[in-house]
């Protein structure tokens, strides 16, 4: 599903720095990966190179058996889009909306009717446990409400790929919970899961674990 083959990213801030250094990677339909590691190691820098919304400095990186490194932004936004879904730890929620109305942003630029989106959404929310807080707006919720609208909203669209930053960062443990088992029930329907994370309970769930040092990663 996805491939790296020698991919690096580094920063010119002055002197150069090596965010990520020479990555083969390879992450298969259906795979539930972690990737943990210190701040500053290197794990945003990795998962945003996985979900394109950032470019290798050099190497190769594959979607599908495409290559993605010096195609256009178009094509890089199509598969975006369509193939992946992201969530974050700060969740994104507009204000002033409805929760439904934000899970309907996420199939905003796919082929659906109206109709039908507000049918996606409504069914992704229900199966989120949160088909009694449709209309309500993001402000009334909790953090882990928040946060399920949020993975609603991403798997909307149907991707193929959910791509997830520290998910449970701004949660507690029930809350954490809660987001654990949704994860694993989207694995389970064959949703490709990598998930960025610093605790190690959300770590352990996946089959695959990776870690990331000072830009180097291993399996761990
Ligand atoms: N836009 C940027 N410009 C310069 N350096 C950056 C930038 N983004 C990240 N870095 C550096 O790259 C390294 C890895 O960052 P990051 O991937 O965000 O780490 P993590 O997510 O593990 O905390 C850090 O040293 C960070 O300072
Ligand atoms: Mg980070």
């Amino acid at each position: 599903m996805l491939r790296m083959r020698d991919v690096t990213r580094t920063y010119d801030d002055g002197r150069p720095v090596y965010a990520l250094r020479s990555t083969a990677l390879h992450i298969a339909v259906g795979d539930y990966v972690s990737i943990t590691g210190p701040s500053g190691s290197g794990k945003s820098t990795l998962l945003n190179l996985f979900g394109l919304l950032d470019v290798p400095s050099t190497g190769s990186y594959e979607v599908g058996g495409a290559e993605t490194v010096g195609c256009g932004q178009a094509i890089r936004s199509a598969i975006r889009g369509q193939v992946f879904g992201f969530v974050f730890q700060a969740f994104h929620l507009l204000p002033g909306r409805t929760a439904l109305e934000n899970v309907e942003i996420g199939s905003l630029y796919g082929p659906h009717s109206r109709r039908k989106r507000r049918k996606l959404a409504t069914e992704a929310l229900e199966r989120m446990g949160l088909g009694h807080r449709m209309l309500a707006d993001p402000r009334q919720l909790s953090g882990g409400e928040r946060q399920r609208v949020a993975i609603a909203r991403a798997v909307t669209a149907q991707p193929q790929v959910l791509f997830c930053d520290e998910p449970t960062g701004n949660l507690d443990s029930e809350n954490t919970a809660a987001v654990m088992t949704l994860l694993r029930e989207l694995n389970a329907d064959g949703l490709t899961l990598v998930v960025v994370t610093h605790d190690p309970v959300v770590a352990e769930e996946a089959g695959r674990r990776l870690r990331v040092t000072d830009g180097v990663v291993s399996e761990a």
